[in-house]
């Protein structure tokens, strides 16, 4: 009887699959990746969705339909693991409407002015998906393109290499855009995002990745309550139209500081329409640099993120107003938070800022890490 009692409690501590509920599931977890189908594109068009799991039990979810996290399995400070990506469980929700939750974004990350901007004496006229500007690319930017996808193993990541050849003329833009995306999961708990173009005529290029953060769960509410650290000590003002004035501004002594750790939602009630502005990165010579650090004292999760851009976008779900319903949760204003890794927005029509000119024979690269951890 003491024996079958003991054998009980042993299993009921370990659970069916032999890794201890609650501590570390991910100790027993199965490094490795699965795919899926996602259900079609509006042109019928079939995409998958892979599960890449790390030998952490981290796992993300990404579908190469605009090369979008879905979904991305992180532990608290207990082990216990939650979704801290905010999205949808299905590709036609996606279709329907998104903010970009999670997706890749080209040819041009945030805003250019008017959707216009003059390259080599020849003007470019954009959509004005964005009011009078241009935003994320277009009507049909990389976020709502189906990538080539191909799965990638390695003794310490698994991963997923996407690929678009973007035709010259896509969205107004010129050249021949041959682009890649690598991203994978390391076992040191890293997300990482390598990006990688060419262009057979000279454009403007500016990548980069749109998750939306929840660091205490995609469904818990609000964000105001994580502390963030951003390594810049200046930013760019905008207009009415989230278009830079072309300013760098000193962050001192203004709600925009968060050179020291600092809750979201201290100050954000003095920022007009809360966070959504560009901070331009102390390190800007193209090497990798921590860019950001975020704290949610709840759950004890920490994400740093390194880049080699000179900028980072901190948006905090602004326009988010509880229309968009993902995986049971309902997103409402700041239910999660955007830091995307870029050139600074207008930049085409910024000559002053960091050029974000691409010509034959060069390579665009840009990588984006996200780490995850606890304390
Ligand atoms: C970026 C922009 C925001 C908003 C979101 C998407 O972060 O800066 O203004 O457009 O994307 O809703």
């Amino acid at each position: 009887m003491l024996k079958k009692v003991l054998i009980m409690v042993i299993m009921g501590a370990i659970g069916p699959t032999g890794c201890k509920s609650n501590l570390p599931e991910e100790k027993g977890a199965k490094m490795g990746i699965t795919k899926e189908s996602f259900g079609k594109t509006q042109d019928g068009q079939t995409a998958d969705l892979f599960t890449l799991t790390n030998a952490n039990g981290l796992s993300a979810k990404i579908t190469n339909y605009g090369g979008i996290v879905t979904s991305l399995m992180v532990p608290d400070r207990n082990g216990k693991m939650d979704d801290i990506a905010l999205g949808y469980e299905n590709i036609d929700k996606y279709i329907e409407s998104s903010p970009y939750f999670g997706a890749l974004i080209g040819r041009y990350g945030n805003r250019i002015a008017n959707g216009r901007f003059t390259l080599d004496g020849a003007e470019y006229t954009l959509a004005q998906n964005d009011g009078q500007n241009h935003l994320h690319g277009g009507n049909k930017g990389f976020d709502k393109v189906l990538w080539e996808a191909e799965e990638i193993k390695t003794a310490d990541s698994v991963g997923l290499k996407l690929t678009y050849l973007s035709k010259d003329m896509e969205e107004g833009y010129p050249g021949n855009l041959s682009c890649t995306v690598i991203y994978s999961l390391t076992n040191d708990n890293e997300l990482k995002i390598e990006y990688q173009a060419e262009t057979d005529k000279a454009t403007v290029i500016n990548l980069t990745h749109h998750s939306y953060f929840n660091l205490a769960g995609h469904s818990s509410g609000n964000i105001l309550g994580h502390e963030l650290t951003l390594t810049a000590d200046n930013f760019t003002p905008v207009d009415d139209t989230l278009i830079p004035t072309g300013e760098i501004k000193a962050v001192k002594d203004t709600p925009m500081d968060f050179t020291s750790p600092t809750a979201i939602g201290a100050r954000i009630a003095q920022v007009k329409g809360g966070y959504d502005h560009n901070y331009v990165l102390n390190n800007s010579d193209g090497s990798m640099a921590l860019a950001a650090r975020v704290y949610e004292p709840k759950t004890g999760r920490v994400m740093e993120i390194s880049t080699t851009e000179p900028g980072i976008q901190f948006y905090s779900g602004n326009f988010l107003d509880g229309t968009n319903k993902g995986k049971g949760a309902v997103y409402n204003t700041h239910s999660g938070f955007c830091l995307e890794t870029q050139h600074f927005p207008d930049s085409p029509n910024k000559p002053d800022f960091p050029s974000v000119v691409l010509k034959p024979g060069q390579k665009y690269s840009h990588l984006i890490v996200h780490k995850f951890s606890t304390k």
